[in-house]
C-alpha cells in the first residue's frame, strides 16, 4: 500500500443527519495507507448518521480522531507529537467552556492499546480498525467519563455494520472513489506490523461488494480503487455459486452503469493468478497500472523477509503481465538496509528496478518493528549506510518515473477529468497510468472522460491539450 504519510483531514461530510448530538462537530486526520483514508470516511459515515456533522478544522471540533499508521517508527512517532498539539487545541477551547474528545483509531491503537492513554493522558478513546462500527457506542461511554480501549479483534463483519454514506454526501467527495474489498494479511514478512495490526486475511462477500459499487456509481463515481492489504488474496462465491477470484470480481463490477474505470491496490506478487492477468488483457475498464511490490532484489534478502518468491519469479511475472497488456505501468514498493543486507545485496535491488522500468515507486529506509521477526534478526546496519542506499536507490527510481511521464508527451489518450486545477480555469484529471493531467477547463466537465495530447510534462504531472 502507499505508505506516504500522507497528513489529511478526512473530507468533510456536512451532516444533515438526525442531530442527536447537539450540532457536535467531528474532526479525522489521516495517517497512512489508502485503507486509513476510507477506514476514515467509514468512521466519518458513521457519525454523521448518529447526528455528528464533520468539520475540517481541529479547533470547532468537539471530537478529534487520529487515524494512525504503524508501519515505520516514524509513522508511529507521528501521532505522539501530534498529541502535544492536540493539547494545546483542548485547552484553548476548555478556557472557551468547550470540551473536546480526543480518539486514536488505527493500527498505532491496535499495536499499542492502553499504553497510548499511559502515554498520552490528553486520550479518552484507543479504538482499533476491526471496531469501527462500535465507535458511536464508544464515544456515548467516553461522554459518561470512561476512558475507552477497544481493540478485541471481532469476528462481527465491520463492513456489514458500518452504516453506508448517503448518496448525496458520496457526490459530493468526487468522481473518483476507494472500496475496501480484503482486509489483513496472512504473508507475515518478517519486516511487517500489517499481520498483528490488522489480523489476518478477510474478504467481503461479493454481494456486499456490488452493492457499495453500485451507490457508488449511482452518485457519480466514475472511477473505483478497490483497497486490500493483499487485495489480489480475495476470494468469494459468485452469485453463480462459483468460487471468485479478484479478476472475475473485476469484471462484474465493469458492467456496472457508470463505472468506467477500476483500479485496486496492493497486491503480493504470490496472489497474481492467470484469471487476474487475463483481466489486465481483456477488460478494457482495467486501467494498464500495477502496484505490485518485491522489496528488494536479492534471493538471499528475499529470503530473509519471507517473501516466499525469488528475483528472477517476479522478473517472469511480470513478463506474463506485459505480455497480456503490454502498456502497463509498472509501480513498487522498496526496503533499504534490512538486517543482514550486503553492498552486493543492494546492488541486486538496483539491477532488479533498471531489468523492471518502473512509472512510479515508493523506497524506504528498513525500520524495526516491535514484535516482528526482523527486528530480533542480526546484522542491523547503521543509519548511514540505509540513507546513503535509500538517497541512490530513489535517485534512480525518480529517473525512471521521469522517463515515463516524458514518454507520453505527444501521446493521445483517455483522461477522466476528476476537479477543479490549482489555477483558475484549469481542470486536473488522471491519465490510465496515474499521473495527474492539467487541461484546461473547456476541455471537459468533471467526470468527464475526454481524449486528449499530452503537449508537456513536468516531474510527475502532465499537461495536455484536446485532442
Ligand atoms: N520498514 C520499512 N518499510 C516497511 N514497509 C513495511 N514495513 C516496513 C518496515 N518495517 C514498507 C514495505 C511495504 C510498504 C507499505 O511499507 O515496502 O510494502
Ligand atoms: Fe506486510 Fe508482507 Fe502482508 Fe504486505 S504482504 S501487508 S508487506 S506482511
Amino acid at each position: 500500500m502507499e505508505h506516504v504519510e500522507i497528513d489529511r483531514a478526512g473530507e468533510p461530510v456536512i451532516g444533515t443527519g438526525a442531530q442527536t448530538q447537539g450540532g457536535k462537530k467531528v474532526f479525522v486526520k489521516t495517517y497512512g495507507c489508502q485503507m486509513n483514508v476510507y477506514d476514515s470516511q467509514r468512521m466519518t459515515d458513521a457519525l454523521v448518521a448518529d447526528g455528528y456533522a464533520a468539520t475540517d478544522r481541529m479547533e470547532e471540533a468537539d471530537v478529534v480522531l487520529l487515524n494512525t499508521c504503524h508501519i515505520r517508527e516514524k509513522a508511529a512517532e507521528k501521532v505522539y507529537s501530534e498529541l502535544g498539539r492536540i493539547r494545546e487545541v483542548k485547552r484553548e477551547r476548555e478556557k472557551a467552556g468547550a470540551g473536546m474528545t480526543i480518539g486514536i483509531a488505527g493500527c498505532v491503537a491496535q499495536a499499542e492499546g492502553r499504553e497510548i492513554i499511559r502515554r498520552a493522558p490528553v486520550v479518552d478513546l484507543v479504538i482499533g480498525p476491526q471496531t469501527y462500527h462500535r465507535l458511536p457506542e464508544a464515544l456515548r461511554k467516553v461522554r459518561s467519563g470512561e476512558k475507552v480501549v477497544e481493540t478485541d479483534y471481532a469476528v462481527e463483519d465491520k463492513f456489514e455494520h458500518l452504516p453506508q454514506a448517503r448518496r448525496a454526501d458520496i457526490a459530493k467527495r468526487g468522481v473518483t472513489a476507494f472500496l475496501s474489498v480484503q482486509e489483513g494479511c496472512d504473508k507475515f514478512c518478517t519486516f511487517c506490523v500489517v499481520p498483528y495490526t490488522r489480523g489476518s486475511e478477510v474478504s467481503r462477500p461479493v454481494a456486499q461488494i456490488v452493492g457499495e459499487a453500485e451507490r457508488l456509481a449511482g452518485a457519480g463515481v466514475r472511477e473505483i480503487t478497490l483497497l486490500g492489504q493483499n487485495v489480489n488474496a480475495w476470494h468469494g462465491e459468485g452469485p453463480d455459486g462459483a468460487e471468485w477470484g479478484l479478476g472475475r470480481l473485476l469484471f462484474r463490477l465493469a458492467e456496472i452503469p457508470g463505472v468506467a474505470r477500476l483500479r485496486y491496490t496492493t497486491s503480493h506478487p504470490r496472489d497474481m493468478d492467470d484469471a487476474l492477468i487475463a483481466a489486465h488483457r481483456d477488460l478494457p475498464a482495467l486501467m494498464p497500472y500495477l502496484h505490485l511490490p518485491v522489496q528488494a532484489g536479492s534471493d538471499r534478502i528475499l529470503k530473509a523477509m519471507n517473501r516466499r518468491h525469488k528475483a528472477a519469479d517476479y522478473l517472469r511475472l511480470l513478463d506474463r503481465i506485459r505480455a497480456a497488456r503490454p502498456d502497463i505501468a509498472m509501480s513498487g514498493d522498496f526496503i533499504v538496509g534490512f538486517p543482514g543486507e550486503t553492498d552486493a545485496d543492494f546492488e541486486a535491488t538496483l539491477d532488479l528496478v533498471r531489468a523492471v522500468g518502473y512509472a512510479q515507486a515508493f523506497s524506504f529506509k528498513y525500520s524495526p518493528r516491535p514484535g516482528t521477526p526482523g527486528a530480533e534478526m542480526k546484522g542491523h546496519l547503521p543509519e548511514k549506510v540505509k540513507d546513503e542506499r535509500l538517497q541512490r536507490l530513489q535517485a534512480l527510481l525518480f529517473e525512471q518515473q521521469h522517463d515515463f511521464t516524458r514518454s507520453r508527451v505527444g501521446m493521445r489518450f483517455d483522461v477522466l477529468i476528476e476537479k477543479p486545477g490549482r489555477q483558475a480555469g484549469q481542470r486536473a484529471g488522471r491519465s490510465p497510468w496515474l499521473q495527474p493531467v492539467i487541461v484546461d477547463e473547456t476541455v471537459g466537465e468533471i467526470g468527464e472522460i475526454v481524449p486528449v495530447r499530452i503537449t508537456r510534462a513536468e516531474a510527475s504531472t502532465l499537461f495536455a491539450e484536446p485532442a
